[in-house]
């Protein structure tokens, strides 16, 4: 059976469809495409149907990943949709618990900091690089990158 993945952030339009993009990229060059089903979502909903910013789509595909998601909010009926919901920040933790504390019945997911995975740094949250410059957004494919490794490593 696939494990279901979901990534949030606060908007989907920057650091989850990153991740989504790099997690999709490493298990297609590794052949574990069957094992996952992976998906994106946003706590908030401002940028709801709008593909990935073009400066992260534009660092990404410097990098050979494509980014094609468009932007949806998190839904209560994803704790049940998804195996794992991996969070950029302590912010989108605590969104998702509050959403977690709406449901009637206990949800399936299992909900942690993406960069939990991560060796190769001591950050615990991948920082919002919207309203930054340029290198904020290889700055967040540089944790991904090591943190989505890691991830898989846990997950096969
Ligand atoms: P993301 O970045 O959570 O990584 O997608 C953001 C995108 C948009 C906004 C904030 C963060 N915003 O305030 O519109």
């Amino acid at each position: 059976m696939e494990t279901k993945i979901l990534f949030v952030c606060l908007g989907n339009i920057c650091r989850s469809p990153a991740a989504e993009g790099v997690f999709k990229r490493k298990i297609k060059d590794r052949n574990l495409e069957s094992l996952f089903f992976v998906d994106s979502a946003g706590t908030g909903d401002w940028h709801v149907g709008n593909l990935a910013d073009q400066r992260m789509r534009e660092t990404a595909s410097l990098r050979g990943i494509d980014l094609t998601s468009r932007s949806r909010q998190i839904s209560g009926n994803d704790l049940y949709e998804f195996d794992r919901i991996l969070v950029m920040d302590k912010d989108n933790l605590q969104a998702v618990n509050l959403l977690i504390q709406d449901q009637l019945r206990p949800i399936n997911s299992k909900v942690e900091l993406l960069l939990s995975y991560s060796k190769s740094t001591l950050l615990d949250e991948v920082p919002d690089p919207y309203y930054g410059g340029q290198d904020g957004f290889e700055v967040v494919l540089d944790l991904l990158d090591k943190a989505i490794d890691g991830l898989i490593d846990s997950l096969i």
